[in-house]
């Protein structure tokens, strides 16, 4: 079992710096998709980028779990780069870095991504629906964006009511 990493929680400011490319697809690398796919499954999160593991890397992993008609399986994107959204699709969202809240957020339906995987090899995914949602929101994790970013200013400072008053508690 890989080591369980530390998730930051909004608004913590690490989450809204702008991660760097990866430029080394080496064991390190490696070793932190690992232990970050452990930490999504210990967590109960259907994704999670590196910057949430304070790792300011462009790097995030998705696993949908069991989706209807799908098998199940765990992407690991590197330097992604998203083009060709299409259409749009509202989704009630969470994030592991801010635990408690969930709130609709609209989307593109279709995108593609161009990314790396871990061993550096270049990979192209059309995605559409649930996927391309997880994939919009942990890639703007590395963009220094969270998902209650996206909300209209009066939802986002009701949002910001909650989460305050929960600490407190
Ligand atoms: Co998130």
């Amino acid at each position: 079992m890989e080591r369980m990493l530390k998730i930051l929680h909004y608004p913590d400011p690490r989450l809204a710096e702008v991660s760097v490319p990866v430029t080394k697809f080496d064991q390190k690398l490696h070793k932190l998709l690992d232990e970050m796919t452990e930490t999504m499954y210990v967590a109960d999160g259907i994704g999670l980028a590196a910057p949430q593991v304070d790792e300011r890397i462009r790097v995030f992993i998705i696993d949908l779990g069991d989706q209807e008609g799908q098998p199940k399986k765990k992407w690991e994107f590197i330097n992604p780069k998203l083009s060709n959204g299409e259409g749009k699709i509202v989704f009630e969202e969470g994030c592991l870095s801010v635990p408690g809240l969930t709130e609709e957020v609209t989307r593109k339906e279709r995108v593609t991504l161009n990314y790396q995987d871990r061993f550096g090899k270049a990979r192209k995914l059309e995605a559409e629906g649930l996927l391309a949602v997880a994939i919009q929101h942990e890639n703007d994790h590395l963009d220094g964006i969270v998902f209650v970013d996206r909300l209209s200013p009066i939802k986002r400072r009701l949002a910001k009511r909650k989460l305050a008053k929960q600490v407190t508690l």
